[in-house]
């Protein structure tokens, strides 16, 4: 399909409600799907995410819950999508590894990989970490503690299948080296390439006896085993947009994907397990694959184990949802990691949304109201050469943002709202610059009504380019300015105290 475009998040694990950090890659996905639905059309964009229901962490947490594996999944995923729902998140699929058509595809990658040899069966002996479900080899640990989460290890011996990961170290460094805009930011890319070329790839476990695990994919040519969870998820993402005919081809409207928004914290299983199974699967690689950082509280990774998470829910309910979305993606450059805190989001609605944004709409229509009896002047704008600069930033606007919303400039949302408050900004100064109130006072009305217009051509502009990001706030906008008669109401943003 031409000048489509494909983007996903990852599917979130369901052992627990979500928290700010996954909030924050739905958050940024809408809004470039949102803003990619304005440039290429509705019909498109393709924008999917879901959940990630397999492995021995949900099946413990589901036990703990007293529920069955399958139960508990089904609780859980509502909660995300009432969430998504109470973000504005605009989705166009939901997938969760438990449907059908994802355990049909599944199954199907294990067969062809299989037979082709890349998929092989042998004893392992080692070190396992059940909390991140990983294996470790002697030479990783020490202490015998999991190299991530520092929990203790467990020594195993099983049969399991293989995945040939090895053979395609190579051909990754050069994939990797050859496309600069393969993985992004510039930092991750170092990441993944200085650690291809300091280890030596292993090939990747990828089943869990049934012995150990029961709550998983089975595997198509061993009834005694389950596919390994990371396996099973990464699939999610051609199995929701496609499917594998009889002859094993893939067929598909949508795949390869355009952008693939991951957190930092599973670089590497989207930037080596991923394409290495594409590559064995003959498909072809997703044009871009995105780590943005983390949210910190107080330096420390939000993490359900550390127990300082911050449920979206209650920011939304404290702060409206725009607010939340805005101070998300303003505060911190994409890519970087963040520290969440109340206060700061506090200063964010106070300056940005409350003096400068809800301050234009506000002092505008309440202008309207007064000087024109609420009926927005109906005449065409003019620009003299005092106010042409206005005109000027209005009409450059929008290619700016194109390019700072895109691949080559790694999503700056940050940089795109600054530069959509250059244009409030210039809005708010025109007001004290040209000092309406003594237009009315001296009668110059036909000055009057071209004041009101420009102030409204500002509006617009701003609107336009800001309803990927707070499409609420801008609906709410549109609703004011283009009443038939415009009447003053509430502030947008009330200001907030910190406490
Ligand atoms: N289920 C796997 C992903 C499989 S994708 C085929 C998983 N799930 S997760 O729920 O633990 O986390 C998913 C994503 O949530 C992270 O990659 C990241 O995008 C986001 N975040 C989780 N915690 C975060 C922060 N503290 N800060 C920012 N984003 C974080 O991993």
């Amino acid at each position: 399909m031409k000048d489509k475009f494909y983007i996903t998040t990852p599917l979130y694990y369901v052992n627990a409600s979500a928290h700010i950090g996954h909030s924050y890659t739905n958050i940024a996905a809408d809004s470039i799907a949102r803003f990619m639905r304005s440039v290429k059309g509705q019909e498109n964009v393709w924008f999917l995410t879901g959940t990630d229901e397999h492995g021995q962490k949900i099946e413990r947490s589901a036990r703990e819950a007293g529920l069955e594996p399958k139960e508990f999944t089904d609780k859980v995923v509502m909660t995300f999508k009432e969430l998504w729902k109470i973000l504005n998140i605009s989705n166009n699929d939901f997938i969760r590894t438990t449907e059908p058509r994802h355990i049909t595809t599944v199954r199907n990658v294990l067969n062809i990989l299989y037979k082709k040899n890349d998929i092989y069966k042998q004893n392992y002996e080692g070190w396992y970490c059940t909390p991140c479900e990983t294996f470790w080899s002697d030479s990783q640990i020490e202490d015998n503690l999991c190299p991530d989460c520092k929990r203790k290890l467990e020594r195993i011996s099983e049969n399991n299948y293989f995945f040939r990961m090895s053979g395609y170290q190579d051909w990754l460094v050069e994939y990797i080296e050859r496309d600069p805009l393969f993985i992004r930011p510039e930092i991750r890319r170092n990441e993944i390439l200085s650690f291809l070329k300091l280890n030596k790839l292993s090939d990747l476990c990828i089943s869990r006896p049934k012995e150990r695990l029961n709550w998983g994919i089975e595997l198509p040519f061993s009834k005694d085993h389950v596919t390994y969870v990371w396996f099973d998820a990464l699939i999610n993402y051609i199995s929701a947009v496609g499917f594998f005919d009889d002859k094993g081809r893939y067929v598909s409207k949508w795949w390869p994907a355009d952008l693939q928004l991951i957190g930092k914290d599973i670089l590497r299983h989207h930037c080596v397990y991923w394409p290495i199974m594409l590559k064995a699967l003959n498909l072809q690689m997703p044009k871009t694959i995105f780590a943005h950082g983390w949210w910190m509280i107080n330096k420390d990774k939000m993490s359900k184990s550390k127990g300082n998470v911050v449920s979206p829910v209650d920011m939304v309910n404290k702060f409206g949802v725009d607010s939340y979305r805005y101070f998300l993606l303003r505060d911190v450059p994409f890519g970087m990691d963040g520290n969440f805190s109340i206060d700061s989001l506090i200063k964010r609605i106070n300056s940005d949304l409350a003096n400068d944004l809800g301050n234009l709409l506000h002092r505008t229509v309440t202008m309207v109201e007064k000087y024109f009896s609420g009926k927005m002047p109906t005449k065409e704008v003019t620009f003299d050469e005092n106010t042409m600069f206005i005109k000027e930033k209005g009409e450059s606007f929008k290619g700016s943002i194109n390019k700072i919303i895109s691949c080559e400039s790694d999503y700056n949302f940050s940089f795109a709202l600054e530069s959509i408050w250059e244009l409030i900004n210039i809005a708010n100064k025109h007001v004290e610059q040209t000092k309406p109130w003594n237009l009315l006072k001296e009668e110059k009305i036909t000055e009057l009504e071209n004041f009101i217009l420009i102030m409204k051509y500002c509006i617009d502009h701003v609107v336009e380019a800001l309803v990927p990001f707070m499409p609420e706030t801008c609906a709410e906008i549109i609703k004011q300015i283009s009443a038939d008669v415009i009447t003053k109401e509430k502030p947008l943003f009330p200001r907030l105290e910190i406490k």
